[in-house]
């Protein structure tokens, strides 16, 4: 996986395709912004802002499912002149609803919800105004895992 200095990496995927663990495990030293754990808006724009001061390099952890909720991240990119890539994660549905199938409280997602995102899911493309998109493909093998 290629690497930037300053960059802002956007992550898409359905709840329990990995998401979380991705950016813990591969970007341990990126600024994670979560929208659920931030709540609002403008608490995040707060912390993308001073990260971006900082010259920390974000990876904006939600489902991020949608052309349109994407373009925010692209327009603060675009603003600050800083690179952003798409990181899709490209999951069958039962993968997703496998794992979440074990998860406990807060994480666990309704079955039915899984199933919505799933289709209302647009992937990633340059044409968003990524610099470059990247497709990790989930197999449907590593529900198990
Ligand atoms: N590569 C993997 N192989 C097997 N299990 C995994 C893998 N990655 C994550 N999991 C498990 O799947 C579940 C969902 O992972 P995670 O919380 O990272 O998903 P998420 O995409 O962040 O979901 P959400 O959108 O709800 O936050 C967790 O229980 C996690 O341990
Ligand atoms: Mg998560």
């Amino acid at each position: 996986m290629k690497y930037l200095a300053l960059e802002i990496t956007v992550l898409t995927g359905l709840p329990g395709s990995g998401k979380s663990s991705l950016a813990r495990q591969l970007f341990p030293q990126y600024k994670r912004i979560n929208l659920d754990t931030l709540k609002t808006r403008a608490r995040e724009y707060k912390e993308i802002s001073s990260a971006l001061e900082k010259k920390e390099p974000i990876i904006i952890d939600n489902t991020n499912l949608t052309m349109k909720g994407r373009k925010r991240y692209i327009d603060i990119a675009k603003a600050h002149n800083v690179p952003i890539r798409s990181i899709y994660l490209k999951c069958p549905v039962e993968v997703a609803l496998e794992r979440n199938r074990s998860r406990i409280g807060k994480e666990h997602v309704p079955d039915f919800v899984i199933k919505m995102y799933h289709k209302k899911l647009e992937p990633p493309t340059e044409s968003e105004g990524f610099d470059f998109c990247e497709v990790i493909e989930i197999d449907k093998s590593d529900s198990k895992k």
